[in-house]
């Protein structure tokens, strides 16, 4: 079943976050048709929704795997200023968490910084790209899979380290409900984020990271330790077997315990 834009347009509370909505059947990468529309002034809130990805992509190169009909599939237009860029990318795995809340029954965790998931498997992943032009953002991409009703057991590929809703509930879930709480959750919290910690604290609740031997890939290099914390931007302070401690901003974490 094709996905119903005006019952999730009816269920919004938002003032911005998905009131212009540009719909695709399907599309390589809603990332990369998103940024038309940013290219020509799209909006923004404006969120583009693909049914189905022929060249879904994720974190790193990755290929995010996208069937027909199933899933959210969605990129965010936004224009922030510089200094809020970074809370982008705590809001958008924080809403779909919150989401998840709302809707379920569900304990989703985080996987630092951005990866959801549901009894330790991957339900939801997110890519935040940005536009810059000198010092100020032309614009930000905040593209988020969710696995709502995907029969992930018949994907070979990611059966044994995704879940969906679906997986997880034992029954389908209504694309468009969950949608609307997203986009709800996502416009609240992208608010609440500019005027204090208490989005950061929420985020940092939900981190399955926090205390476990990691091995994180970044900036071309690989690094063991514990995960300490967070910082107030959202780096993960990792705490090395010499004792010492580095900031990372932006990486690959695998969980070693
Ligand atoms: C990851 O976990 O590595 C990020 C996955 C992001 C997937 C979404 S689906 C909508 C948007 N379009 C894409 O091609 N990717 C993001």
């Amino acid at each position: 079943m094709w996905l119903d834009l005006r019952s999730v347009q009816e269920r919004l509370e938002t003032e911005f976050v998905g009131r212009r909505a540009v719909y695709l059947t399907s599309t390589g990468s809603t990332q990369d048709a998103a940024r038309v529309e940013a290219e020509n002034e799209g909006v923004s809130g404006t969120v583009v929704l693909a049914e189905e990805q022929t060249a879904g992509r994720g974190r790193f190169g990755r290929t995010w795997v996208s069937p027909g009909g199933k899933n959210l599939y969605l990129t965010l237009i936004l224009r922030p200023p510089m200094e809020r860029l970074r809370s982008l990318s705590i809001v958008a795995p924080l809403a779909v968490a919150m989401a998840i809340e709302e809707r379920t029954d569900l304990s989703p965790r985080i996987k630092w910084p951005n990866d959801v998931l549901v009894n330790g498997r991957k339900l939801s992943g997110i890519i935040v790209e940005s536009e810059l032009s000198g010092q100020s953002i032309k614009f930000a991409l905040v593209g988020i899979g969710v696995n709502v009703n995907f029969d992930v057991e018949e994907s070979s590929d990611v059966a044994d380290i995704a879940t969906s809703l679906k997986r997880e509930l034992g029954k389908e879930t209504s694309r468009e409900e969950f949608l609307a709480s997203l986009l709800n959750q996502f416009e609240a919290l992208y608010e609440r984020a500019a005027r204090g910690t208490e989005v950061l604290k929420e985020w940092r609740s939900r981190l399955e990271t926090l205390g476990r031997e990691i091995q994180v890939t970044f900036g071309g290099h690989v690094d063991t330790g514990v995960a300490e914390d967070v910082d107030s931007d959202g780096n993960l302070i990792l705490l090395r077997s010499d004792g010492s401690r580095i900031a990372i901003e932006a990486g690959e974490v695998t969980l070693r315990t």
